[in-house]
């Protein structure tokens, strides 16, 4: 069993392959958790409510750093870890590099009190590996047209392309750790990608 965090932006194509992938592996009789942050819990899907909504009283962006914190150490004491002791994989949509890419690529929070909050909430579990669906701004806003716009969806395209800057500069500072992914290709050749990865790490069953 493994841990891996999909990151991207909203219309990235985050929850087509992590649905993808959960049926591939339990064809192959493998135990699978999907999870998402924020929410995974019934507190975090609180919180989520709190962050997401375009009504009532907006977080400050430290605010919004902390509510994602609370959220993400429940999410790991209830959820993820429970699940990997159980020998499950764990196919998680957003972790702690949402919080770089937002919070300080999108918001301009200082990065170091986002890496110790992060370490904070997660008590240091890092996924095994994280998937980049990179997209730019402009075709994740085109997936998007025709929906209601959560309160991060309705920022501005230039705060979007903060947040991929932000993905892509996480991903560089630790390339072994990342797949990064096109996705502007098709969700089949997405899956592909991912699934030879995960072979080539030995790691398919
Ligand atoms: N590879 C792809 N190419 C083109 N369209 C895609 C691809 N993958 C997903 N889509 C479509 O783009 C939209 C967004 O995909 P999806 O919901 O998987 O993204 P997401 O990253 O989970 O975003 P969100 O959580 O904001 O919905 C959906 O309409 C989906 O059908
Ligand atoms: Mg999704």
């Amino acid at each position: 069993m493994k841990f891996i965090a999909f990151e991207g932006l909203d219309g990235s194509g985050k929850s087509t392959l992590i649905q993808g992938t959960a049926s591939e592996l339990k064809t192959k009789g493998q135990a699978v958790v999907t999870t998402r942050e924020p929410g995974g819990t019934p507190l975090g899907d609180e919180i989520r409510n709190l962050l997401l909504r375009t009504t009532g009283d907006a977080p400050v962006p430290r605010a919004e750093l902390l509510l994602y914190g609370a959220a993400r150490a429940q999410h790991v004491d209830r959820v993820i870890r429970p699940a990997l002791q159980e020998k499950k994989w764990v196919l998680c949509d957003r972790y702690s590099a949402s919080s770089v890419a937002f919070q300080a690529g999108g918001r301009t929070l200082q990065r170091e009190s986002i890496d110790w909050l992060n370490d904070f909430a997660t008590d240091r579990l890092r996924p095994d590996l994280w998937v980049l669906l990179d997209l730019s701004a402009e075709d994740a806003f085109r997936r998007m047209q025709g929906r209601t716009l959560d309160r991060f969806e309705r920022e501005a395209r230039d705060f979007h392309e903060r947040v991929r800057a932000g993905y892509r500069a996480l991903a560089n500072e630790e390339p072994r750790n990342w797949l990064v992914l096109d996705a502007r290709q098709s969700a089949a050749q997405l899956q592909t990608e991912l699934i030879d990865e995960l072979q080539t790490r030995g790691w398919w069953p």
